[in-house]
């Protein structure tokens, strides 16, 4: 397939796309933008790809499925066990007993990226297995593919994507379908699905648990920082962060704490 995008065309919509939502288009992913936006002009019949640019700059609708378009969802049940075993062997543990101290008994999560679910979902599963009986948690998952949003809404995952869900919490926790799993309604109601761009204030406050999990990936520096210092912001004292095996604040001078415990490494908000 010939090139869809001029210099200047490439340029324009890279410009518009990082100051939109952070994502950083290079030279070395130029084909991956060209792809997609193809598929968007061939879909919406616009002729030429600077009337597509001019729709999605007086279209707010439109803005939101290009961005959507143009993102990378790819995600599974229980990715990086080793994330979900710090979880269970020292953030909950350490959360359950500041908590007690304190007098309280909920936790507050944020899978922010969630893309369809599937993260969300396992940490709510983790929780309900090994929190006390007297504790209960929210789990806000956010992301801004729309697509992705609503796939994890119904709840409703193929046979081969449950694969890394263990055989008891698929029994506990879905119902088999006609050609998958649906999860039951006891835990999709411990979830609640939301738009929500990482550029913007998420308005959520006194976070214990952030996952933030291969999505900085896809951002230069600068939106990196500025997304982790908004955690920051939104996170309880003692509270802790998930970014992907891959990624690090190395060098980015936030206020987190590094932390390595025997499963992974993570981050911790102290003050
Ligand atoms: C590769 S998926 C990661 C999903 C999951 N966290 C995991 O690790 O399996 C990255 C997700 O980040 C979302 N994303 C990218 N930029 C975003 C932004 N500015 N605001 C919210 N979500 C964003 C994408 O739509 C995509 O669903």
């Amino acid at each position: 397939m010939a090139d869809l995008l001029s210099d200047e065309e490439f340029d324009l919509f890279r410009n518009v796309i990082y100051k939109e939502c952070g994502i950083s288009f290079s030279d070395t992913n130029r084909s991956i933008l060209d792809s997609r936006l193809h598929e968007r002009l061939r879909d919406t019949g616009v002729p030429t790809v600077k009337d597509y640019y001019n729709k999605i700059i007086s279209d707010g609708e439109e803005m939101k499925i290009m961005l959507d378009s143009i993102t990378t969802n790819l995600t599974r049940f229980f990715r990086n066990q080793a994330h979900f075993d710090t979880l269970t062997n020292y953030v909950i543990p350490e959360l359950v007993n500041y908590k007690k101290s304190r007098g309280e008994t909920t936790i507050n999560v944020w899978s922010a990226g969630c893309s369809t679910g599937e993260e969300p979902y396992t940490i709510a599963m983790i929780l309900k297995e090994i929190l006390p009986p007297d504790f209960s948690f929210q789990i806000t998952a956010s992301d801004i593919s729309l697509k992705s949003l609503m796939v994890g809404q119904k709840g409703f995952y193929a046979d081969a994507k449950v694969e890394g869900v263990p055989a008891d919490y698929l029994t506990k926790y879905f119902t088999k379908v006609d050609g998958g799993y649906q999860v039951k309604k006891d835990l999709m109601d411990t979830i609640r699905f939301d738009y929500h761009n990482l550029k913007n204030d998420s308005g959520l406050r006194n976070l214990d648990v952030v996952f933030c999990r291969n999505v900085l990936i896809y951002f230069d520096e600068p939106a990196q920082r500025a997304v982790v210092n908004k955690f920051y912001d939104d996170m309880a004292k003692n509270s802790f962060l998930f970014i992907g095996h891959s990624e690090s604040l190395f060098g980015m001078n936030t206020k987190f704490e590094f932390l390595k415990t025997d499963w992974a490494c993570l981050y911790q908000k102290n003050e």
